[in-house]
């Protein structure tokens, strides 16, 4: 008998490559949609999976939804990879960001609880909760929270009644603590795909600018599809557990800027772009640096794409995209 695993979220970023990667491993896939009228799969067309996979209807917002999602196909495992997962929106959509990424992930975990206990459970979790400097200059599963968003601060409830329902109900719930990762179909507000996008639509003559806000932050970026090989294997383990999955490296908006306009064969960069206050946040997270060594021996996991390999891989997809339209 195959596996069943349900993905919620699955028409972002992270949610066809892991799709794909439980399909190549033999799974039966369901993904949860929440307008259902009118989807969006062309992310899935990207990777190549739409027609593979079943899609259920439900919201993070309705409990009903998610009941009788989990009550009725009883998966083997449960990615949560939903989220309003845009920081920066988080600010005007405060409470919306809560309901979704921190009550969402009570009403999944009790869901399991009273209908599929035994259904193991992956919890996006993130780096933003770390949120401030630490003097260490890394962080690491021991790093203290401080989130520095509404965004960071639903994360950390998340986090926290994963590893509550592991604890009081002895549930397998893991939570992969990811820091940022980007692919040609990172959301096109995230700031590497709006810097490679940008950078195209400047190469092809279709804009003259680039708006941007703070140039200074650092970020640990690697590749979405190396990423999900970690969230796979983390249900994998014998016993639940929480991981920070990341590069080790990092770089400042930028670097990623200079090395993405260098790539597109465009040297004098500064000058196309304008420093917009609009894209500056009330708080910002300044350094992100994982020390990923647990997730490296406990799980064999590793980045496989470098930094340069990715911001690569970004442009050329934006070019060929633009170039096509
Ligand atoms: P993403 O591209 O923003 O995708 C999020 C998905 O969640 C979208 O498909 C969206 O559906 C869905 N969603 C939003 N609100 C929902 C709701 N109320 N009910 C049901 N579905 C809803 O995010 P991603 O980059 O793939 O990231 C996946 C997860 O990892 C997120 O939880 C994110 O917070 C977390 N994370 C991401 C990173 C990163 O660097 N990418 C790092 C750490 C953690 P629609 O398509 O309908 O809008
Ligand atoms: N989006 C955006 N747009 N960010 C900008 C811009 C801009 O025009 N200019 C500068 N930045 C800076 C932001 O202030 C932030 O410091 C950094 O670029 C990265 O912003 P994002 O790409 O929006 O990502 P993020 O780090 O805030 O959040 C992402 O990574 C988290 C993991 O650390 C998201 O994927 C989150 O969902 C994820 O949890």
């Amino acid at each position: 008998m195959s596996k069943t695993a349900l993905i919620t979220g699955i028409l972002g970023q992270d949610g066809p490559y892991l799709a794909k990667l439980l399909l190549e491993k033999g799974y039966k896939v369901y993904g949860m949609i929440r307008r259902y009228s009118n989807p969006n799969f062309e992310n899935l067309n990207y990777v190549g999976i739409t027609n593979k996979v079943d899609y259920l209807e439900g919201d993070m917002t309705d409990e009903s939804s998610i009941i009788n999602i989990v009550k009725n196909i009883r998966p083997d495992e449960i990615y949560n990879l939903a989220a309003q997962s845009f920081v920066g929106s988080s600010w005007q959509q405060a409470r919306l960001t809560a309901e979704i990424n921190a009550i969402g992930v009570l009403s999944l975990l009790n869901a399991i609880k009273f209908f599929s206990p035994t259904t193991k459970f992956y919890q996006a979790s993130t780096s933003e909760m770390f949120g401030i400097e630490h003097t260490s200059g890394y962080q690491d599963e021991n790093t203290c929270f401080h989130p520095r968003s509404p965004y960071g601060v639903s994360k950390v409830y998340a986090y926290w009644i994963t590893v509550n329902y592991r604890e009081s109900y002895n549930l397998f719930t893991s939570n992969g603590i990811l820091f940022n990762h980007e692919s040609p179909i990172r959301g096109i507000q995230f700031v590497t795909r709006k810097i490679t996008d940008g950078i195209a639509r400047i190469k092809l003559g279709l804009a003259k600018d680039l708006h941007l806000g703070n140039m200074e932050p650092r970020r640990d970026w690697g590749f979405a599809g190396d990423y999900v090989e970690a969230m796979y294997l983390m249900l994998q383990q014998e016993k639940p557990d929480d991981y920070v999955v990341g590069t080790g490296e990092n770089y400042s908006i930028k670097e990623f800027a200079e090395k993405a306009f260098g790539y597109a064969g465009i040297s004098d960069w500064e000058k196309y772009v304008v420093i917009d206050p609009k894209y500056k946040r009330p708080a910002e997270v300044p350094n992100l640096k994982s020390r990923p060594e647990k997730a490296m021996k406990a799980l064999g996991w590793k980045p496989k794409v470098s930094f340069d390999e990715l911001v690569k891989m970004m442009v050329d997809a934006d070019l060929e995209r633009l170039s096509k339209k």
